[in-house]
């Protein structure tokens, strides 16, 4: 959730860090800071701001320091809060060396007691500062080997981490180690980099090393070692990164939630590219699928509403029960699991710390894992037995829209093909399915081009305290994800409920001028009257309602019109005027769209 840099190269180190700082600010953004080598043995150049990047940048504004290696830091604070003092880098008390860390340690407090004994002044709140002196002391003990002393301090750290250290007796030498959040490598030519994810460096390489689980690495502008925590040489995992700089730009959008709303038609294509077809091959390779009695999804937020359209689509097409849970709850009831449950984490980061504990959890436990990513290489996928990669490309917005759409069709993809596997489902109802996901991005291009009238509609609420969502069937979790964007976005309270659900209770909240968006069942479902009925009963109480459906609904203030669809393939094309609507709402109230106040794109603590 903190956003992680490391430069060391030809250039002078400032400029690189602070561009991936700027990258990289999405993941947390409450603080920031830098630490650089200036001076062989002399204490090292730091500076560090609370509040965004953009006050640690005017501090050095007329600064040049002639420093080759250095780390940065963009922090979402978990212990103390976001003051200059508790942002990172933390210094040792000789001020040489300096310390980032992305994570928790859990035994921070006793560390603390016993490094106070040692003599250690403590100057933060934050966990992070325990490992700073600890290191400190083991890199004393292994005659200032800062590597061989990372290895040592990761062996007494409980919780998760990445940290990246640097001290002044070695110009030039970045240490990292990461357990339980991510760290990568950029290879360059007569450079490297270390950084959370690679938006850091794309500008600057495309190529990219994995590193594993309690992993060390150590890097120079020439040189990278990885070793294990006993300091086993090991060869990781080298790749070419597949996104280009231009597609973590905003592209000419505002904002880069407006841009990723956009670029749904794409990013829909590119996850359906070669997988309709090919559907008995191609999509879980690594798994066996045999003898799966049960499926369990588990995700949060978003992710977890693209779950719950999962369901409906899996249960009927491959007849297996199918459980959605929030991540944070499952592991702590100790649920049953065994061999014959299939566990599908989805995660748009794969680092999100609820879901890749409770897939621990499961996987221990027996169950086969079978990841939903967007991430190439993050913890998750790299835990699974297979992972099914959406490919909606760097998401760089908080609210999450484009890796929601493209994990409803992983969703369906998977559906497909458990159906195929359990001979539930023949070849002809996959293409028949198949061509009607094809058609999906020419959809979601032409809801997109009629968005204009979602701006006015927009406004005429941007004053309402409430706004509640109504859906049925696969349309209910389309209205949980509305609400969610709203509440995200807009810092309005929102609701969603299923559209039977309402009588039972909610019914009261219907006041005069209530506004509610009724998330319609295509006009050829059953379901459809039901629900027409569910907006007549609001309306009766003052509602105001605006309907999304393929065709007008008499009843509704405003109808908001989409394409007709298969009834499962629905909130593809029904979620995006949600997107839009939270998009104009929080741009309307003036909110920071793109970092949402308390939010970080990827929440890597329990
Ligand atoms: C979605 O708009 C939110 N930013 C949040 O709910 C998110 O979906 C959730 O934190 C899960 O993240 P993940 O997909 O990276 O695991």
């Amino acid at each position: 959730m903190c956003g992680i840099v490391g430069y060391t190269g030809k250039a002078l180190a400032l400029s690189p860090v602070l561009e991936g700082l700027r990258r990289l600010e999405y993941r947390g953004y409450d603080s920031a800071g830098i630490a650089l080598v200036v001076k062989k043995g002399e204490p090292l150049w730091i500076e560090k701001r609370a509040g965004k990047l953009s006050n640690l940048e005017d501090s050095l504004a007329d600064t040049h320091p002639d420093a080759h290696s250095g780390i940065g830091h963009t922090r979402w604070a978990t212990h103390g809060g976001p003051t200059d003092t508790n942002a990172h880098p933390h210094l040792d008390n000789e001020g040489k060396l300096a310390l980032i860390h992305n994570g928790i340690i859990e035994n921070y407090v006793e560390l603390r007691a016993i490094l106070e004994k040692r003599g250690h002044v403590f100057k933060s709140e934050t966990d992070t500062e325990s490992v700073v002196h600890l290191l400190s002391d083991a890199r004393k003990e292994h005659k200032g080997d800062l590597a061989a002393a990372m290895r040592d301090v990761c062996g007494q750290l409980r919780g998760s981490f990445t940290l990246l250290a640097i001290h002044s007796d070695e110009p030039g030498r970045i240490v990292g180690a990461r357990r339980n959040s991510p760290l990568v490598v950029g290879v360059g030519d007569g450079e490297n980099f270390l950084a959370s994810d690679v938006s850091a460096f794309i500008s600057h390489t495309k190529h990219a090393l994995e590193l594993g689980q309690d992993e060390v690495v150590d890097i120079t502008d020439s040189k990278i070692t990885v070793t294990d925590l006993s300091g086993k040489v090991l060869k990781p995992r080298e790749y070419e990164i597949s996104w280009d700089a231009s597609a973590a730009e905003r592209g000419g959008f505002p904002h880069f939630m407006l841009k990723e709303i956009y670029e749904q038609p794409k990013s829909i294509a590119d996850t359906l590219i070669g997988r309709t077809a090919g559907l008995d091959t191609e999509i879980t390779a690594g798994i066996n699928l045999e003898g799966i009695s049960k499926v369990v999804i588990i995700a949060c937020g978003t992710a977890y509403h693209a779950g719950l359209v999962g369901k409906y689509a899996i249960e009927k097409w491959a007849s297996v029960p199918v459980d959605v849970e929030l991540a944070s709850e499952y592991r702590y009831r100790e649920p049953s699991v065994d061999k014959s449950t299939l566990v599908i984490p989805i995660s748009q980061s794969g680092e999100t710390m609820d879901t890749l504990m409770a897939m621990r959890y499961a996987r221990t436990h027996g169950a086969r894992v079978f990841a939903v990513c967007n991430t190439n290489g993050s913890t998750i996928p790299r835990e699974s037995d297979a992972v099914l990669y959406t490919h909606a490309g760097p998401e760089i917005a908080v609210a999450s829209t484009k890796a929601f759409t493209a994990q409803l069709i992983a969703m369906y993809l998977i559906a497909l093909h458990l159906g195929s596997v359990r001979g539930v489902i023949d070849k002809k109802f996959v293409s028949e399915i198949g061509i009607e996901l094809a058609q999906l991005p020419a959809k979601v291009e032409q809801i997109l081009e009629t968005v204009e009238p979602l701006r006015e509609l927009t406004r005429k609420f941007k004053d309402s305290g409430s706004m509640l969502f109504l859906g049925r069937n696969v349309g209910y979790p389309t209205a949980l994800e509305g609400a969610l964007k709203l509440k995200e976005l807009a810092y309005m309270h929102a609701e969603g409920f299923a559209g039977g659900e309402l009588k039972h209770g909610p019914i009261a909240l219907i006041d005069q001028g209530t506004a509610v968006i009724a998330v319609m069942p295509t006009s050829t479902s059953p379901l459809y009257e039901k629900m027409a009925s569910n907006v007549q009963e609001v309306k009766a109480r003052g509602a105001v309602v605006i309907a999304i459906g393929d065709v007008d609904l008499e009843s509704a203030a405003h109808n908001i019109r989409i394409p007709s669809s298969h009834d499962f393939l629905q909130p593809v094309l029904a979620v995006v005027p949600l997107q839009v609507i939270a998009y104009e709402m929080a741009v309307a109230r003036g909110n920071d769209v793109d970092q949402p106040r308390n939010l970080a794109k990827s929440v890597t603590v329990e």
